[in-house]
């Protein structure tokens, strides 16, 4: 069998950020920025880190600073050139290379799984990655680089996965898995439940927002019918890809914040801010002068 690799990532980002409202009335949820880089960086950077050269961004209306953000600044760079303001330049500069970066858009919010067969057409008969930018995973290897080399042990579909608390369960698609006897970070897959009740849920295993899919899923987002919300939904097809692949879960090493949520954003922010080269030792410094 020829050994696939992982070269592609589809970074969904057409969702409306309700949740930050009113900060996402006009600006996209992906450009809140964590400390001085938008979340969409990190999901780029990420995939990056991983091995990925293409990128492709799903994304929707009044969302085209995503695309400015990742483009040349003729003016800006020019001005700062001139003003000899030279790490500026590199760091502003630095953004446009990180990777071949394609966009398709959603015309409408009809779910997960919707937004990632937008990418069909520009992924074509490969295995490719997905990343939901909401979710960041902080740790010393990447995420999705860690799934990539189990990726590159199983040639089959993964899906990032952790161990949440009691009812929190019904915020994640959920694993009925049991561990792999040789690889306990693997979890072999029976059967996938999105968003169930916490009396039905087959376990504590969530969904995370990382993913390795074989092409397959593609015909299968094309039968899914309206899922959990009425949304065409990701875990659906993997539930169906069940029947002709293998599937696994994979526990990551690593820290993960929920981004898309203000608790959590805000987390991200402090742990992150903590350890910024620039501003974390004066940060740290003045958290702990804090009397809460
Ligand atoms: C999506 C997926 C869900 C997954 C979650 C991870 O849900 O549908 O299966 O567990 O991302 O963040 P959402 O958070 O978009 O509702």
């Amino acid at each position: 069998m020829i050994q696939q690799k992982v070269r592609k990532a589809v970074i969904p980002a057409a969702g409306f950020g309700t949740r930050f409202l009113p900060a996402t009335k006009a600006t996209p949820k992906e450009m809140l920025p964590l400390v001085d880089k938008p979340l969409i960086q990190y999901g780029v950077e990420e995939a990056v880190a991983a091995g990925c050269t293409d990128i492709i961004i799903v994304t929707g209306r009044g969302k085209t600073t995503m695309e400015d953000h990742f483009d040349r600044a003729p003016e800006l760079e020019a001005a700062l050139r001139a003003r000899g303001k030279t790490e500026l330049l590199r760091i502003a500069c630095s953004v446009t290379k990180l990777a071949r970066i394609s966009y398709v858009r959603q015309p409408e919010a009809l779910g997960l799984g919707h937004a990632v067969l937008m990418a069909k057409e520009l992924i074509g008969n490969e295995p490719f990655a997905v990343i939901l930018p909401d979710d960041i995973v902080d740790g010393e290897v990447a995420c999705l680089k860690q799934m990539v080399e189990a990726f590159d042990e199983t040639q089959s579909t993964i899906l990032g996965s952790e161990v949440v608390e009691g009812d929190a369960i019904s915020l994640y698609g959920c694993l009925d898995c049991v561990p792999d006897p040789i690889n306990p970070r693997l979890l072999d897959i029976s059967n996938l439940v999105e968003k169930p009740k916490p009396q039905d849920a087959p376990s504590q295993n969530a969904i995370i927002g990382r993913y390795i899919l074989t092409p397959r899923i593609f015909e299968l987002l094309e039968q899914v019918q309206p899922g959990s919300g009425g949304e065409i939904q990701l875990t659906d097809a993997i539930k169906a890809l069940l029947q002709f692949e293998k599937v696994y879960g994979f526990h990551y090493v690593g820290k993960r914040y929920d981004a898309g949520d203000k608790l959590g954003f805000l987390q991200a922010t402090v742990d992150l801010a903590i350890k910024h080269k620039d501003v974390g030792p004066a940060f740290r410094d003045w958290l702990q002068k804090q009397s809460f």
